[in-house]
């Protein structure tokens, strides 16, 4: 059957057989996208042939029939094939601790993970060390790896730089055309397909260049459609584009099991792997990484990373213990509190979104007495990380605080504690992580919500002090 490609407005859905640059529906400029009609649904076929047959002549997908059902009580197939039976959530271990815990404990068989970053963060770095631990972990897993960007050489070099072991189980491909690559898996039947990187793969059905909307689309619906129906681990690499004819990892987030984003910030070497959203575990954690000469590194103790060295208290520093999905961090938030000459003073914010800073600010002014109308602050989460966590508040306004005061806080305190707008100290999920894992650091005193002191009252070896309202912050001092 006869593949016909039309336009549809993104906006409102009117269709055309031409591209426009204005939709005639709605009058929105360049939103038309290409997309394919065919007689049957291009979403779901019904079987791993099935599915495959799309890299066939005509194209379209297998429908028909009813679908495959199953019992929910059924068990799950002992035979371990991945793809006999998709419910059951087996795992590859990725041979990376930190990959493992951001995908959720491991890689799911059938699962569809795209991999987002800014290009040269490290994302083919990750696939190929991935690979190497996939396959030292399961002996038996094939990988396929197809590039759209490097040749065949290049990868190869890459990947014994990298020292990936392929024995015959891990497969190179320099492709950009889609229904090639479906041929490909047809014929070798991977486990694990790895697709770097989006923007370069294009299906023969439509017109539109690589990387534009529609084909990215129609890339990454074909690829959900072959993870899903046979059973293949597909990683799909997106660069994130500054916006453009390119389109980006974000077009195609809402199709995918996981969203991976791999970032660096501030030209620093470490990595940062974060989860946005995941089907198979917490959409929060995060894994770090260090890029060196021999690829990328795990840091598995990261609160050394954020911490600053230096030991001896300044004014407007004050520690925090934040949890990244379930892994505790310790970070150094830092503030600079400055008279302002300006009638409007400044709020500046890196690493803390700066409603929650202007929010911290006026509580301290309402309820400490702090002149912040006529000061500038400026805020900084030391090492680059970016917090989300309330939890941080009460350092926050900590470091805020010593900084206006100018009075040093103790270098060995961890402060944990959201702060309310009356100025009351709220209870934090997990105090016993983030207290665990600061007395590891070797910090000896803790003030923690009034709960917090309840909960975790008996670990030993750190002094609990408990507050209730941000002004008793002063009063602490008088005991340390
Ligand atoms: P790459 O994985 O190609 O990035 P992406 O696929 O996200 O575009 O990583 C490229 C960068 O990583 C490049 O600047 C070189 C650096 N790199 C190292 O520093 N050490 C290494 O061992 C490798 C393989 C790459
Ligand atoms: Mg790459």
């Amino acid at each position: 059957m006869r593949v016909r490609t039309q336009y549809a407005c993104s906006s409102c859905g009117t269709t055309s057989a031409k591209w426009l640059g204005r939709c005639s529906g709605c009058g929105e400029w360049n939103t038309l996208v290409e997309e394919r009609v065919g007689g049957e649904a291009p979403v779901y076929a019904s079987s791993r042939d099935s599915v495959l047959e799309m890299a066939g002549v005509h194209g379209a997908l297998v429908t028909g029939g009813a679908s495959d059902w199953v019992l929910l009580d059924a068990e799950a197939d002992a035979s371990g094939e991945p793809g006999s039976n998709p419910q059951h959530l087996r795992r590859y271990h990725t041979g990376m601790v930190e990959l493992d815990r951001v995908l959720g404990g491991g890689l799911v068989p059938d699962s569809f993970v795209l991999i987002g970053g800014d290009p040269g963060i490290g994302k083919s770095t990750l696939l190929l060390q991935m690979a190497r631990g996939l396959r030292e972990k399961q002996p038996d897993l094939k990988i396929l790896y197809v590039s759209g960007e490097e040749s065949v050489d290049q990868i190869r070099g890459r990947a014994h730089r990298l020292g990936v072991v392929g024995r015959k189980h891990f497969f190179l491909a320099a492709e950009t055309q889609l229904e090639r690559v479906f041929a490909t898996v047809k014929e070798l039947k991977p486990q694990v397909l790895m697709m770097d990187s989006l923007q370069t793969f294009s299906s023969g059905f439509l017109e539109s260049a690589p990387g534009s909307v529609g084909q990215v689309r129609e890339i990454a619906s074909r690829l959900m459609a072959l993870a899903k129906s046979a059973g293949i681990s597909v990683w799909l690499v997106g660069h994130v584009t500054k916006e453009g004819s390119i389109a980006g990892p974000k077009t195609v987030e809402h199709m995918v099991d996981t969203v991976l984003y791999f970032e660096a910030e501030g030209g620093q070497t470490y990595r940062l792997l974060r989860a946005v959203k995941n089907r198979f575990g917490s959409s929060r954690e995060l894994g770090v990484f260090e890029m060196d000469g021999e690829g990328l590194r795990e840091v598995t103790n990261p609160s050394s990373l954020f911490l600053s060295e230096r030991r001896e208290p300044v004014p407007g520093t004050a520690i925090s213990a934040s949890l990244e999905g379930s892994r505790p961090i310790l970070v150094e938030l830092q503030a600079l509190v400055a008279t302002s000459s300006l009638a409007m003073p400044r709020r500046t914010s890196v690493g803390l979104d700066s409603a929650r800073i202007s929010l911290i600010s006026a509580i301290l002014e309402k309820h400490m007495h702090l002149p912040m109308a006529e000061c500038d602050l400026f805020f900084n989460v030391a090492g680059g990380l970016r917090l989300s966590e309330p939890a941080c508040d009460l350092a926050a306004a900590a470091a805020i605080w010593s900084s206006a005061e100018e009075r040093a806080l103790p270098a060995d305190w961890v402060y944990i504690g959201e702060l309310g707008l009356t100025g009351e100290i709220r209870r934090v999920a997990f105090p016993e992580v983030r207290i665990e894992e600061a007395k590891k650091l070797g910090f000896k005193t803790m003030v923690v919500p009034r709960s917090a002191l309840d909960r975790c009252g008996k670990i030993s070896g750190v002094r609990l002090l408990s507050i209730e309202r941000i002004e008793e912050l002063p009063k602490l001092y008088g005991k340390g």
